[in-house]
């Protein structure tokens, strides 16, 4: 027995290809309602549970995304392992368009985020450990299904969480540079950290889609983003497509989780 594959789709993925759709259900859960409906059904002939972090369609903000409630439906869907995917800019010079990362550390700068479970009326305090905030055996599987498939990809990388919506200037871009950040996006946090604390198995692939801000000799443009999505998502999809066996293969009872 195997438990679903949780998939979040962000940007460019708001429904997922190959997916055999087997059932939708609407969850309310004590933290709100999801982004959507989770979408069930089965990838690569393994079952998985999908939900697009934006809503279907694409209208959620990435600080307005109710990301406890996300997590907590998947959860309750029977999800113990998941992959965040996340389109990001890059900072590091090796991460242009179109190419695919799957990071190993992050930086949150985000604010004004409800980005806990362990709030309210409670009988303690809890602070989870979260000195590696990506599942290594999660991380391992997408590496191994990247170098499979003959995706051009980082195996490891920083990445730092803004606020958004807007991007960011100039300046912040070589402050999070300074900082150890190798890619930039909006939706990574506090999604990592609200699926540790359901002690969920969580990685993320993170699509570049443009050269951060100041990081090339043009703006930024929604063309050049959406170019980058049209190209590199097959990439991801691939990848994910060749994940999800062996990451159902880690619900299996026995199986260790880190
Ligand atoms: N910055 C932040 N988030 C992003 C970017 C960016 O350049 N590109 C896609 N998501």
């Amino acid at each position: 027995m195997t438990n679903p594959v949780g998939i979040i789709g962000g940007t460019g993925l708001t429904r997922l290809p190959g997916l055999e759709i087997t059932g939708r259900e609407t969850i309310d859960t004590p933290w709100g309602s999801p982004s959507s409906e989770l979408v069930y059904g089965e990838l690569s002939g393994r079952k998985v549970v999908f939900l697009a972090r934006h809503g279907d369609p694409h209208r959620i903000p990435p600080h307005q995304v109710n990301y406890r409630a996300n997590l907590w439906a998947l959860q309750k869907a029977g999800v113990q392992v998941l992959v965040g995917v996340n389109a990001v800019g890059g900072i590091h010079p090796a991460m242009g368009p179109a190419h695919i990362v799957i990071p190993d550390q992050l930086i949150d700068y985000t604010w004004g985020r409800p980005s806990t479970f362990f709030e309210g009326a409670l009988d303690e305090v809890t602070h989870i450990d979260f000195t590696f905030p990506y599942a290594r055996r999660v991380r391992q599987v997408l590496i191994d299904s990247a170098e499979q498939a003959g995706v051009d990809h980082s195996s490891r990388g920083v990445y730092g969480a803004t606020q958004g919506p807007r991007l960011e200037t100039a300046a912040e871009i070589v402050r999070l540079e300074r900082d150890g950040c190798h890619l930039v996006g909006m939706t990574g946090m506090p999604e990592a950290g609200l699926a540790a604390e359901l002690q969920m198995d969580y990685g993320c692939l993170a699509l570049v889609v443009n050269r951060a801000a100041g990081k090339s000799d043009h703006i930024i443009s929604m063309e050049e983003i959406e170019q980058a999505i049209e190209e590199g998502m097959s990439g991801a999809m691939d990848i994910l497509a060749r994940s999800v066996e062996p990451l159902s293969d880690l619900t299996r009872p026995g199986a260790q989780s880190g």
